[in-house]
């Protein structure tokens, strides 16, 4: 397999040599960002699918789009090879080969993975797989009888998760097989790490010691200071309401009805403007819409997109607007160009403490709920807090980072709190209440699934 590594114009890493020629049956990769996994596990997929007939593959990562990428890299793998082994053109997402070998991005969803028959599972990005442990007994059954080889690979992330346990319980996985690289084995020359890279990541993560062990150094780590837990930030990643673009409200797309409210976050300068739309069923807080303005943009065009999402959603109930750094005039200005249901907020240190605790009130509660955005969610665990000499909490975020959006998000959220919920009747006599079975009148479009 490493001299394959080589036909395909790659020098294999120690650390991915030492992976290629593992021959358990179950395998965790625990390697640090950049490393070489993805490419790795396309090697070796690859590899397999061209020497043994009838091979059948599947990869799953945290999103559909993650794992069609991934394929998409074997495909090109495929291309240096210059021998014509496909069984037809290539398919979004699916390899079929001419000795019946296949190899196929499935997405992350139990019931499918479960129907299928499979030698080979690879999870990229392993712990940022939702729904993880229901997602790996159904692997487990669709390995089963070929007896099939599975692979984890990922930088560690929340203690919570599936690859925590495989990485640390030795009695419960003590079949598998572990391996773990830290940057320092995979800078140049040694790995593709690049130096300047390296650097940069580390003046980035300064501040944020957690993010760089558990990334860099591809080891698990608590982080003590932040005021929102990595855990409890995954707990909120749930499937909602269908989310939309900016896209979508400027081409006029977008009509949506429902219980809307706005938060959003003015930069003066420096930093972005940033707003965010949550949308509220029964007592649930669905995040549907976040865009951010690059710093300088007219306040303006601030408010001309509010009044657009005034227009567009049925109904805005209201609109809180940062207006610490703008000041009040911003906010009267608004509303005499039509946003009658804005408000500005001064975001003193007491009310950012009301506002960040309701925010992280909702989310302990199980109520709030957001896609999974990187971005976002990067913000959300850089922020920090400190308890200041008069007893009340000093927000502040990780240098190099922003925290726009979080405050947009969390002041729609905040908006969000004086209406009282209206329950939905089916949801009183549901057993199993899930976002999807509280609302069962709503057209399965309005679902991101
Ligand atoms: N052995 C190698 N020789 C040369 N380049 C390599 C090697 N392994 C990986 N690379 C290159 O390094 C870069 C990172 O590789 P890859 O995407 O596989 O890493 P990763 O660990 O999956 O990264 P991420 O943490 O971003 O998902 C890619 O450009 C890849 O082509
Ligand atoms: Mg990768």
């Amino acid at each position: 397999m490493v001299e394959f590594f080589k036909h395909l114009g790659f020098q294999a890493t120690v650390y991915q040599e030492k992976l290629l020629r593992d021959k358990s049956q179950f395998i965790l990769a625990r390697w640090s960002r950049q490393s070489g996994k993805s490419l790795a596990m396309a090697v070796a997929v690859l590899f397999n699918a061209l020497s043994r007939r009838g091979f059948r593959a599947a990869i799953v990562a945290p999103s559909k789009r993650q794992s069609l990428k991934m394929v998409d890299k074997i495909s090109r793998l495929l291309s240096r090879l210059g021998r014509d082994v496909l069984e037809g053109p290539p398919r979004k997402g699916r390899l079929a080969f001419r000795n019946g070998s296949v190899i196929e991005a499935l997405p992350n969803n139990p019931d499918t993975v479960r129907g299928e028959t499979l030698n080979v599972v690879v999870l990229d990005e392993f712990a940022y797989i939702e729904h993880d442990k229901e997602l790996y007994d159904a692997i487990i059954f669709a390995l089963s009888t070929t007896n099939g080889s599975f692979y984890g690979t990922s930088t560690p992330g929340s203690t919570d998760t599936l690859f925590y346990r495989m990485a640390t319980n030795d009695e419960q996985f003590a079949d598998f097989s572990r391996h773990h690289v830290s940057y320092k084995d995979a800078l140049k020359p040694n790995g593709p790490i690049d130096p300047e890279f390296l650097e940069k990541i580390r003046r980035q993560y300064q501040t944020d010691p957690g993010r760089w062990k558990r990334e860099m150094e591809a080891d698990f780590a608590d982080d003590e200071d932040a005021y929102l837990p990595l855990q409890l930030i995954e707990s909120c990643v749930t499937e909602g309401p269908e989310t939309f673009t900016k896209d979508d409200v400027i081409s006029g797309r977008l009509a949506r009805i429902g219980k809307f409210f706005v938060g959003s976050d003015l930069a003066p300068k420096i930093d972005l403007s940033a707003v965010a739309v949550a949308e509220k069923i029964g007592r649930d807080v669905y995040l549907v819409h976040e865009t951010a303005f690059p710093p300088g943009t007219a306040f303006s065009v601030v408010t001309g997109y509010l009044n657009l999402l005034n227009q567009r959603l049925k109904t805005v109930s209201r609109i809180y607007i940062d207006q610490t750094g703008v000041g009040e005039f911003f906010v009267q200005d608004a509303y005499k160009s039509g946003l009658k249901n804005a408000q500005g907020i001064f975001l003193s240190l007491s009310k950012k403490q009301e506002i960040m605790d309701y925010f992280k009130r909702k989310m302990q509660d199980g109520h709030l709920h957001f896609p999974r955005d990187p971005e976002l969610m990067n913000e959300m665990s850089a922020e920090r807090f400190q308890l200041s000499k008069t007893g009340q909490l000093q927000f502040s975020h990780v240098s190099g980072t922003h925290d726009d959006r979080l405050w947009a998000f969390a002041l729609a959220v905040y908006a969000s709190r004086l209406d009282t919920p209206t329950y939905h009747p089916v949801a009183a006599v549901n057993t199993h209440p899930s976002p999807r079975n509280l609302m069962p009148q709503l057209p399965r479009s309005l679902w991101k699934i």
